[in-house]
């Protein structure tokens, strides 16, 4: 057994928080022949949150600059929870320092970054990783499964969307992700390249596109404690208002390099939706469809049916597949978001301890950081982009 020393960086933060409990929980699931992580070190740049990570990382150095854990000769990898403008310099510094990594997403702000990343990585020999574990649900490679073996004939057309309310409310707190200096490329980078991922994983590669992408509510209050996911304040009492400038919302239209058309919207502002991700494969031969609100369930339409009998029948993923036997022994137990970050966190480390590289890597990110920079141009410049 091999143990791979971690270090977390932003461990105070959403997902700083899921990581470390994914490196903690994962062997509990996947047992311990891929290997093991010990939390080594956590990042945590907010003093007041450090007494309290640490106590749920025991025997973890807490370190206040990312650049020391970088540096820790320690550390095997470094896992990135922060802001999306960090990413690049953290990520480069950590590859020429000689280590795995794992970054959220979006890899980096632009594709040329992400493109330097996977160039860089590639020299080092080391294993990347970036977290778009959306579609490491087992449900998913089940629709990979009937795609791979032509179920549904060529794939003609694929719809989804991914939609958030956070700013339904036009006094919805303002935060940092609204901040285009923080998070460059806004909704397209956060919620798209989640969209994205599907897209790279199920489809292929795209080859054009053209976006329309908008913002709803240019200012909105600064409340102190207040981000994502906060109540609206009283605004009479707020005299602090921020600048709303990257994207709350975009429509994509694309082809793919196979031919398939492709129309996905992806935003923060659909009032009511609280967390919406759908999509709609369309072949020549069946059809797929998968709603998050039915996380673990396929909808397979096939020709081969006989007339009269045709109709979406809905599959459950279950212990058959290894990866969700691996969390229940019964079908529709439902795993939801956080198992999807264990499975991440399983297979991070089984990467390293095997040398075996495993999808999303630093150039799937930079295929997507592809279609996030032609949805920034073509929304800019009014026009159809090629990737
Ligand atoms: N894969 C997913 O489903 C998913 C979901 C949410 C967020 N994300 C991504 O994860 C990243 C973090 O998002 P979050 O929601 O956890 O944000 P967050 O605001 O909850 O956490 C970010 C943390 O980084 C810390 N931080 C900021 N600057 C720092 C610095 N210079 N040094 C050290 N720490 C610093 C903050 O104090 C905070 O604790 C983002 O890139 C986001 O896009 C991915």
């Amino acid at each position: 057994m091999t143990v791979v020393n971690v270090a977390v960086l932003g461990a105070a933060g959403w997902m700083g928080k899921v990581h470390t409990m994914a490196y903690q929980t994962f062997p509990h699931f996947f047992g311990t022949e891929g290997g093991t992580a010990h939390v080594a070190a956590l990042v945590v740049a907010n003093s007041a949150a450090a007494k309290d990570v640490a106590l749920r990382a025991p025997g973890a150095k807490i370190l206040d600059r990312w650049e020391e854990a970088v540096n820790d000769p320690d550390i095997d990898l470094i896992d990135i929870c922060l802001p999306d403008n960090l990413h690049f310099d953290v990520a480069k510094a950590a590859l020429l320092a000689g280590k795995h990594v794992s970054c959220e997403k979006p890899l980096a702000d632009t594709a040329q970054q992400a493109r330097e990343l996977a160039d860089i990585a590639r020299e080092k020999g080391v294993i990347t990783r970036v977290g778009h574990a959306f579609p490491r649900n087992p449900i998913h490679d089940r629709a990979k499964e009937i795609i791979d073996a032509g179920e549904i004939g060529e794939i003609k057309l694929f719809k989804a969307c991914q939609h958030i309310d956070v700013y339904g409310d036009p006094l919805a707190p303002y935060m940092w992700r609204a901040n285009g200096a923080l998070a460059p490329t806004g909704i397209i980078g956060d919620t798209g390249s989640h969209v994205f991922s599907f897209m790279e994983f199920l489809v292929g590669r795209v080859s054009s596109l053209i976006a329309d992408s908008y913002i709803t509510t240019p200012k909105r209050p600064i409340v102190e404690g207040l981000d994502l996911g906060g109540a609206a304040p009283d605004v009479a009492q707020h005299t602090k208002w921020g600048d709303i400038t990257n994207a709350d919302g975009t429509n994509v239209l694309c082809t793919f390099e196979n031919g398939a058309k492709g129309l996905v919207d992806f935003s923060r502002v659909a009032t009511g939706r609280k967390f919406m991700q759908t999509y709609e494969v369309y072949g020549t031969k069946g059809s797929l469809a998968y709603t998050f609100d039915e996380v673990n369930r396929l909808r397979f339409y096939s020709n081969d049916d006989p007339i009269g009998r045709r109709g979406f029948r809905e599959i459950d993923v279950g212990p058959e597949h290894p990866t969700y036997g691996a969390f229940l022994p019964l079908p529709n137990f439902a795993l939801g978001y956080n198992e999807s970050k264990i499975i991440e966190a399983a297979e991070v480390i089984k990467s390293i301890t095997t040398g075996t590289p495993m999808w999303p890597t630093f150039e799937t990110g930079h295929h997507i950081c592809q279609i996030v920079d032609a949805c920034m141009t073509s929304s800019e410049q009014r026009v159809w982009v090629d990737i």
